[in-house]
């Protein structure tokens, strides 16, 4: 809505302790940034070479709209730098991961010496079997270790890997396999979920019928008791591959453009997309922001919440923080089980000091109340984090003050699987302006423009672009290389996002959610995003999906559907108010006409509200394939 002004008149603003900005790698934010401006590419090449590199790049940067190179002809391995550098060094018994199950006795703890090893066991297998640098492997996993290792491995032999998440179910599974074209797929024979197993190898049995490139399954069969069988004409044992394999492994020479990996990203619209990166390039970016977005330090411990099967789970949970020397916590836990205390419980425990999860999380968690994190000390944590959607000013105060007591920053971080690593936030130590999500991080150029290129007024609404290509950015759209151009040809000069935003007179930058989820109203287009936060800005609402509804006069109406915080019940008079709250809010055009109140709203299961499906529902129709939702 481009006549919409920065939603709240009144600016708020929180600012960290100075003990944060002076003790941070990162430093000044203004400083660094012009530090980037004067010169980008000595910026990246100072950061690239903290890293290990069996041969220098020869040109940081080889541009050529819409294609790049990064660290052009220089030649690494990621794996390298994410376990030999730190076992070669002084961290070889250090923590490097920690695996939580759902129950008090399991856990899983490696050093980073037993990671290298077991990966170099699996890497060593997988040669064995003929994988290879280019080869694809999918990779369909619970959140255990293997996952973790599986990836690290095929990186250690240059094999591009395609994790899917585990709980995908065949059709999306076998779109992923043969776009792929995967000659391996590794899985485990169950997930673990409120106690209870969820079978998964009759998924994966499923979804390569149809899928003739694959010529191996690879199962870990977990232990309980009652092993699935392994058939073995084109099955293999997880433990059997790493039989007798060499702890020690070669690490293959990668060039720094070589695919590294391909993740499907679907979205809330279309086909999915296999986005590609590169080595190189999305190794420094990795490194970089995890180190200096998240001040990632020595003795940290760092839990992000997210599966390794999302882009922030290969960015965030494995290997920017592996690149560190980090000590990772993961856990394969549903968060209100056994009861929604638990994460605050592993938080007291584990001593973690930086959380990264996601606004639907944070969200859950208010609506539970208060009473759950209040059991537990939470006195470890020094910086939180939040990914995937807009962090609504709500959602924000919450996990500021019940969370974080007034006390730790929030990294609000904008990026896409495209962008392989973070983007937009607000650097530690800057003032944070809840509901925006940040500046550009050093390193990175964004602006909010119309759809000529031109920057639009500051609180005005617009598209966000990316305006300079950075290192960890999608080299191609997996076998549809027009998708790709299709990203940077929409807007002149520019990558389109596909998101709209707003960047108030501050120059933070307000993310207000997909641009393709527009309703148009008597003319005017609506972000469904923008009524959206609206609604949750109320204090009865939980969560907020708005549709469009066909209507002869004004083309559309709006429908919102609600559910509510604990405390607050269903009621007209509640609609009434809800209408109100939004007409104060954005104006009359964007008042939604309808108001249904609900229990849960349909998701994918990263957390995104899927929309479709509750316009089907409306609409009468078939919602069509709604088996990679959340239950
Ligand atoms: C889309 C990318 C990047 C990891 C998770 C999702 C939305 C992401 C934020 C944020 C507002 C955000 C955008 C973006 N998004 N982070 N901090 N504030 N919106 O990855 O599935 O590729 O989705 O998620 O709409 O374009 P993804």
């Amino acid at each position: 809505m481009a006549e919409s002004a920065d939603p709240k008149p009144e600016v708020k603003y929180y600012t960290p302790d100075p003990s944060y900005r002076q003790n941070s790698w990162m430093g000044d934010y203004t400083w660094a940034y012009n530090e980037f401006l004067k010169d980008p590419e000595a910026f990246w090449a100072k950061i690239a070479s903290k890293l290990y590199w069996y041969a220098p790049w020869e040109k940081v940067r080889e541009w050529n709209y819409p294609y790049a190179k990064w660290f052009v002809g220089g030649k690494t391995n990621i794996t390298y730098n994410c376990l030999d550098r730190h076992v070669l060094g002084k961290n070889r018994n250090k923590v490097a991961l920690i695996w939580k199950g759902e129950t008090d006795e399991e856990e899983r703890v490696f050093t980073y010496r037993q990671l290298l090893r077991e990966v170099n066991r699996f890497a060593n297998g997988l040669r064995e079997l003929g994988v290879g640098k280019g080869d694809r492997v999918c990779i369909y996993m619970p959140m255990i270790p293997e996952q973790v290792i599986a990836m690290l491995a095929c990186a250690r032999i240059g094999a591009v890997h395609s994790v899917v998440f585990g709980g995908y179910g065949a059709a999306a599974l076998n779109q992923r396999i043969v776009g792929a074209g995967a000659k391996v797929v590794i899985t485990a024979d169950m997930a673990v979920r409120r106690g209870k197993s969820i079978p998964l190898k009759h998924v994966i049995e499923e979804a390569i019928i149809n899928a003739p490139t694959v010529e191996r399954l690879i199962v870990l069969r977990r232990e309980t008791g009652r092993p699935v069988e392994i058939h073995s004409e084109m099955e293999m044992d997880f433990y059997e591959v790493t039989k007798d394999m060499s702890p020690e492994c070669h690490p293959e020479v990668m060039d720094s453009e070589d695919p590294m990996f391909i993740l499907y990203t679907s979205g809330t619209t279309g086909a999915p997309k296999g986005i590609v990166h590169t080595c190189g390039g999305y190794m420094v970016g990795v490194y970089y922001t995890t180190k200096y977005i998240f001040d990632l330090k020595e003795s940290d411990v760092y839990w992000c919440t997210a599966d390794p099967g999302w882009i922030t789970g290969h960015s965030y949970v494995v290997y920017g923080p592996l690149a560190v020397g980090g000590t990772i916590l993961i856990s394969e836990n549903t968060p209100d089980y056994p009861d929604p205390g638990i994460w605050w419980k592993m938080v007291e425990e584990y001593g973690v000091s930086i959380l990264y999860t996601a606004p639907t999380a944070i969200r859950m968690f208010m609506k539970l109340g208060e009473e759950w994190p209040d059991k537990y000390n939470l006195n470890s944590l020094r910086i939180l984090g939040s990914v995937g959607e807009p962090l609504n000013p709500e959602a924000f105060e919450w996990f500021y003050h019940v969370i974080g007591k007034d006390r730790c920053p929030i990294v609000d971080t904008w990026w896409q699987t495209e962008t392989g690593m973070h983007m937009i936030t607000t650097v530690l130590g800057e003032p944070m302006r809840p509901g925006y999500a940040g500046k550009s991080i050093p390193g990175v150029v964004v602006d909010v423009v119309d759809k000529d290129g031109k920057p639009v007024k500051p609180g005005e609404s617009g598209l966000l672009v990316i305006k300079e290509p950075w290192p960890a950015m999608m080299r191609t759209v997996y076998n549809n290389d027009e998708r790709y151009r299709k990203y940077w040809e929409a807007v002149p000069g520019c990558y389109l996002v596909g998101d709209l935003a707003i960047k108030g007179t501050d120059g933070n930058i307000m993310v207000i959610g997909r641009s393709d989820d527009l309703i148009v109203v008597a003319g005017h287009n609506i972000g469904t995003a923008e009524v959206e936060s609206a609604l949750v800005s109320h204090k009865a609402v939980a969560e907020a999906a708005v549709i469009g509804k066909p209507d002869p006069l004004k083309g559309n109406t709006i429908k919102a559907f609600v559910t509510l915080r604990v405390g607050h019940t269903p009621s007209d008079k509640l609609k009434n108010e809800l209408i109100y709250h939004v007409r104060i809010t954005l104006g009359p055009i964007a008042m939604p006409s309808e108001i249904e109140f609900m229990d849960s709203l349909p998701k994918t299961r990263s957390g995104k509200i899927v929309r479709r499906v509750l316009k089907a529902k409306e609409m009468g129709a078939d919602p069509g394939d709604v088996s990679t939702l959340e239950e």
